[in-house]
């Protein structure tokens, strides 16, 4: 597929320096996508909301340079980080025929996460959006473009080649990605703002109980490798498009309970898939399947609309409305708690997307 935006480069020997940064949330997606084809192409629709405190601060100072390659410096937490340093590379040498200053400039890149790398939270979505945000920032700087929607939806484009996920992390509250035939201007190639939602869900939480720290036995790109031989692939593609329909209807009526059930069935479904694929994985840990028995038992006896997603992992996300915010607190100290990895909770909300640092 074409790239749909102009492309843009300096002359031979204009010389530039500068600096931006950009921090970017990560987000929780209602609907997931699992299974892609192409150039990180998804292949259903998908929903999430984009959070606020779990985030990355990126800071690129470039500086042009003669050598027409990819040359950058990188400090993940302030100490270099080579594993990192090359996925970036790469990630910009993919990106060069789109954007060609990549090679006309070297880049000193430094990035922090909100949350312990160690939490066993993705970072991928976050990093990913704040080094494309960054990179948008450059191009708009250099050449006088507008930041305006088409700006966003440019990184978002940037975003989704380096990490599907992260395409939804530069849109603020709801977004979706994927095209739908029901969704007006709805893309593969980038995500899309929901606006029609109804006050309740600007509210929402997401606190994220931590089970496990250790890294996960598969990667996201394996785990969607997998969707391409399994067996029920077609019709969770047609479940997913359906329920990124019935969960827009949710979102502008309020309903939470409707909201929640359909959250847990998304993440129940998403684990099935992993479990019946060939080679199969439980991402869950005994601690995840305990928290889901105490989060129903308790909604069932209290009425509070509090439910769970998961992602491709074994720690729980609850979803709830701010205000039964203190009952939820009481009831992760008496019952959830006991289950996570030495107590380890990252509370965050729904949040309004990317922030200018610089
Ligand atoms: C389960 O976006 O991490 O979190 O495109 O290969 O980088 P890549 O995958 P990634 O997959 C996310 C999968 C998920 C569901 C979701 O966020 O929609």
């Amino acid at each position: 597929m074409a790239y749909p935006y102009d492309i843009y480069q300096l002359n031979e020997n204009q010389e530039v320096e500068g600096k931006v940064g950009w921090r970017c949330p990560s987000n929780i997606a209602i609907v997931k996508y699992w299974g892609k084809h192409g150039q990180q192409l998804p292949n259903n629709a998908s929903l999430s909301f984009t959070l606020s405190n779990a985030h990355t601060d990126t800071y690129i100072s470039y500086k042009s340079h003669s050598k027409n390659a990819v040359s950058i410096s990188f400090l993940f937490e302030g100490i270099e980080n080579p594993a990192f340093a090359s996925k970036i590379e790469k990630y910009l040498e993919n990106i060069s025929a789109h954007m060609p200053i990549v090679k006309q400039l070297h880049f000193d890149i430094e990035s922090t996460n909100s949350f312990p790398h160690s939490s066993g939270i993705a970072s991928s979505a976050s990093s990913m959006a704040a080094i494309s945000m960054c990179l948008s920032n450059i191009e708009s700087d250099l050449f006088s473009l507008p930041q305006d929607t088409k700006f966003i939806e440019k990184a978002s484009y940037l975003a989704r080649l380096g990490s599907g996920s992260a395409s939804r992390s530069l849109i603020g509250g709801v977004s979706v990605w994927g095209e739908h035939s029901e969704i007006a201007a709805s893309s593969n190639l980038h995500a899309i703002k929901i606006n029609d939602t109804h006050e309740v869900f600007n509210t929402y939480h997401d606190d994220i109980l931590i089970v496990s720290a250790h890294e996960k036995p598969v990667s996201s790109t394996a785990g969607h490798a997998l969707m391409n031989n399994n067996v029920y692939a077609n019709p969770r593609y047609e479940q997913a498009n359906k329920r990124v329909i019935e969960l827009l209807s949710i979102l502008k009526s309020g309903d939470v309970h409707a909201f929640g059930k359909l959250a847990e069935d998304e993440a129940m479904t998403l684990h099935a898939l992993m479990m019946c694929s060939d080679p199969s994985y439980v991402l869950m840990e005994p601690g995840t399947l305990d928290m889901i028995r105490e989060i129903r038992a308790y909604r069932a006896a209290s009425g509070v609309p509090v439910f769970f997603t998961l992602d491709a992992g074994p720690n729980i996300h609850l979803l709830y409305p701010d205000d039964v915010k203190s009952e939820v607190e009481i009831f992760i100290n008496n019952s959830l708690m006991q289950y996570t990895a030495k107590g380890v909770i990252i509370k965050d909300k729904i949040g309004n997307g990317p922030q200018k640092l610089v």
